[in-house]
């Protein structure tokens, strides 16, 4: 239930930067060219080269720190259905997201698309939450600190770019932006459920724990989605910055 694919945009981000062949190139950015017979295992050493400095931040690059990774807010308002919900979570601190394991990269130049698959063994996410609604007929309402654990996730992320001219130059538009996750286990805990009733809140817990996958299945479309919108945001800062030959030379 807890936003913990922003990290995605990170790797998608890197790639690029990676490609960016700025004069002061600094020396931990690989350059992959286009032309690259094995461009795609150039692009994943690329960016598990960098796993190390992502953790700290890259600070010249504009890349913060994702040891946590701090995202401000996320709200899902699920109308109906077995999850009816009303939630918004701030201050969100994902733990872990820079141990991530690219499994695999595909590149379309022809029809300007790509496609991470990654890998990553464990999340914590911790955030302030309010929620009121109701999850597989259960009222649930609350507000307060929600901790989680995450682990053994899969995430794929599809990436859709036109060609856009300015300045005599050509530069992608990304145009669509998808992230879709599995996760393999979870464990999640909200304090102060139900105006602080213990009772209810240890039941509730128990209950959100034994039916997470149902309950992470109603909300993950809605999460899929805003996360990559934020995703394309951000993708479309740094395609709109450099061009298509600056970011990805042949
Ligand atoms: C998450 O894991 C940490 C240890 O890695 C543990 O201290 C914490 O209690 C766990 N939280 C939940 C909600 O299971
Ligand atoms: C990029 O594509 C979006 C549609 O996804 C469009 O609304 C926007 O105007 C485009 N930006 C540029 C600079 O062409």
């Amino acid at each position: 239930m807890h936003p913990n694919f922003i990290f995605g945009f990170f790797y998608f981000q890197l790639i690029c930067t990676t490609l960016a062949g700025s004069p002061k190139l600094p020396s931990y950015l690989k350059i992959c060219h286009r032309s690259d017979p094995n461009i795609e295992k150039c692009l994943k050493n690329s960016v598990e080269e960098l796993k190390p400095l992502l953790a700290k931040g890259i600070k010249e690059l504009n890349i913060p720190s994702c040891e946590p990774l701090l995202i401000p807010e996320v709200n899902i308002d699920q109308g109906s259905g077995p999850v009816a919900l009303k939630s918004a979570y701030k201050d969100i601190k994902v733990y872990g997201p820079s141990k991530f394991v690219i499994k695999q990269i595909k590149v379309d130049f022809e029809k300007d698309k790509m496609r991470l698959k990654i890998w990553l063994p464990h999340l914590e996410v911790i955030c302030r939450y309010v929620m009121d609604g109701k999850i597989l007929m259960m009222p649930i309402t609350g507000s307060g600190l929600s901790k989680a654990n995450y682990s053994n996730i899969d995430a794929t992320i599809t990436i859709r770019a036109e060609k856009i001219n300015r300045d005599n130059d050509k530069y992608y538009n990304v145009t669509d932006f998808y992230v879709q996750f599995e996760i393999g286990e979870a464990n999640i805990n909200f304090d102060n459920l139900f105006n602080g009733d213990k009772e209810l809140g240890e039941a509730m817990n128990l209950f959100l724990n034994d039916n997470w996958k149902q309950v992470a299945g109603e909300i993950k479309p809605v999460l899929e989605d805003s996360i990559a919108s934020i995703f394309k945001k951000f993708s479309n800062r740094i395609f709109h910055k450099y061009p298509i030959n600056v970011l990805l030379p042949k």
